[in-house]
C-alpha cells in the first residue's frame, strides 16, 4: 500500500474540520461542496457528487439513469468486481462484454455483440489508467439507444482524443480510495451535465432526500394527512461522505498535477528498462489517447501464469449461474450465461499479464526492484 500520500495541507484542512465540531456531509466548514465544485471545474462537468467509496459512486451513478428491475447493463469482462456488482444491487443484470486482448478494455465490437431488447446501458472502464476507444463505443451506444458511464477510478486525467475521460459519456464515476490517483482513504464521486442524473444521484445516495446544490430548486416535505413527513422522495441508500473526507480530498486534488508527473516519471522508467526485454510486451496505448496510468501493464511469457480480474469467473457468479437469478433474486434470461468461454479476447488476454504500480508514492529504488523482480521471472519463464 501507498505511503507518503498526506501531508501537511491535509492536517491543516482535518484541523479546521475537527473544530468546527461539525464533521458530517453537511458540515460548517463547507470542504464537501466545496471540493465538489473544485472537481467539477477540474473535470469539466457541472455536477459533481462526492459519496463514500468508489463503489457507492458506481452504484449512484447506475441508479442515476432510472432504470427498472431486470433491465441489462453491459460490463467489460475484465475489471474490479466493483464494477458489476452495483449493477445487480440496483436490481438490474450484468452482461459481460470482450475485450480488447491488447489492454483488456471494453471494445465496440464486444459490446455490439451482448446488445438484446432488454440492453439499457454499458459501463465502460478506463483500465489502469487507460482510455477506452469513445468514439467507437459512443457510436454503438448511439446506433442502440444506451447509456454511457464512464468508470475513471483508474483514470483520472487521462485523455481521449483531447478530452477527459468522464466528460463524454452520460456520467462519470470515481473512487478515492487510498491506492487512488487522489485519495480520501475511502470515497468516490459521480459526475454529470445532466441536471435530472445529477439529482437522482443526489437522493439515492441521500435515503431519497434532495438536498441538491447548485442552486436546483428542491422539492419541499408535505404533511399526508395532516401526518408530518421527512421527505424521502425516492428510493436511497446513505453514501454520505463527510467533511473530514472532503477536507482530505479538497488538500488532494490541489497537489494532483504533482502527482501525475511523479507518475509519468515512474512509467518512463519501466518503458525504459523494459523497452528492449525479449518476451515483454509494454502497455499498448491507442491513438490520440494520453494515459494516466493507474498501474501499468506489461505481458510476459505465458509461463508466469494468469493474472486479471475476470468478473464472472468469481464464486458469486457461479451461485447466480447455477440459480439462474442474481443475488437479489432477479431472474437471468437464458442467454446470461456467467461461464467460462464466454468472454475469449478476455480470457486470453490473463495469460502472462502483469502489472506495475505507479502510484506517485513508489520511491525509485522500489521501482527498480520491482522491475528486477520482474526481469528474472521472464528469464527463468
Ligand atoms: C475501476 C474501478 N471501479 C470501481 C472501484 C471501486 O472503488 P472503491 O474501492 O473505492 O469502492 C474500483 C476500485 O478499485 C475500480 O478500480
Amino acid at each position: 500500500m501507498p505511503r507518503n500520500c498526506f501531508g501537511e495541507e491535509e492536517l491543516t484542512y482535518l484541523q479546521e474540520v475537527i473544530e468546527s465540531q461539525d464533521a458530517w456531509r453537511w458540515g460548517r466548514s463547507n470542504f464537501v461542496p466545496r471540493f465538489e465544485e473544485a472537481f467539477g471545474a477540474h473535470l469539466g462537468r457541472k455536477y459533481v457528487h462526492a459519496v463514500n467509496s468508489g463503489t457507492s459512486a458506481n452504484t449512484t451513478a447506475y441508479a442515476s439513469l432510472g432504470l427498472d428491475a431486470g433491465d441489462e447493463i453491459i460490463c467489460p469482462a475484465v475489471a474490479p468486481i466493483f464494477v458489476s456488482f452495483p449493477v445487480v444491487a440496483i436490481g438490474c443484470v450484468p452482461v459481460f462484454a470482450d475485450v480488447d486482448p491488447r489492454t483488456q478494455i471494453i471494445s465496440a465490437e464486444g459490446i455490439e455483440a451482448r446488445i438484446t431488447p432488454r440492453t439499457r446501458a454499458v459501463v465502460v472502464v478506463h483500465l489502469n489508467g487507460q482510455p477506452a476507444m469513445m468514439r467507437e463505443i459512443m457510436a454503438v451506444a448511439k446506433k442502440h439507444n444506451l447509456k454511457v458511464i464512464e468508470d475513471c477510478s483508474q483514470s483520472y486525467d487521462a485523455y481521449y482524443k483531447g478530452r477527459k475521460v468522464g466528460t463524454i459519456g452520460d456520467v462519470a464515476c470515481f473512487s478515492m480510495q487510498q491506492s487512488k490517483h487522489i485519495t480520501s482513504g475511502e470515497g468516490g464521486m459521480v459526475a454529470t451535465d445532466d441536471p435530472e442524473l445529477y439529482k437522482r444521484a443526489t437522493e439515492f445516495s441521500n435515503s431519497g432526500m434532495p438536498w441538491y446544490l447548485y442552486d436546483l430548486e428542491r422539492p419541499e416535505a408535505k404533511p399526508l394527512n395532516g401526518l408530518p413527513t421527512r421527505g424521502h422522495f425516492s428510493f436511497g441508500h446513505d453514501f454520505r461522505f463527510s467533511e473530514l473526507q472532503g477536507a482530505v480530498a479538497f488538500a488532494q486534488l490541489e497537489k494532483i498535477d504533482q502527482f501525475n508527473a511523479r507518475r509519468r516519471e515512474l512509467v518512463e522508467k519501466i518503458e525504459t528498462e523494459l523497452c528492449n526485454v525479449a518476451g515483454v510486451r509494454l502497455a499498448y496505448v491507442y491513438p490520440e489517447t494520453q494515459p494516466n496510468y493507474w498501474v501499468y501493464p506489461v505481458w510476459g511469457p505465458e509461463s508466469l501464469g494468469c493474472r486479471g480480474e475476470l468478473n464472472y469467473i468469481e464464486v458469486e457468479y457461479q451461485r447466480m449461474q447455477a440459480m439462474r437469478q442474481t443475488s437479489v433474486g432477479v431472474p437471468l434470461p437464458d442467454y446470461v450465461q456467467y461461464v467460462p468461454g464466454s468472454c475469449p479476447n478476455a480470457e486470453k488476454s490473463t495469460r502472462g499479464a502483469w502489472s506495475f504500480f505507479v502510484h506517485h508514492s513508489v520511491e525509485d529504488d522500489e521501482l527498480e526492484r520491482a522491475i528486477q523482480t520482474f526481469k528474472e521471472k521472464v528469464k527463468d519463464a
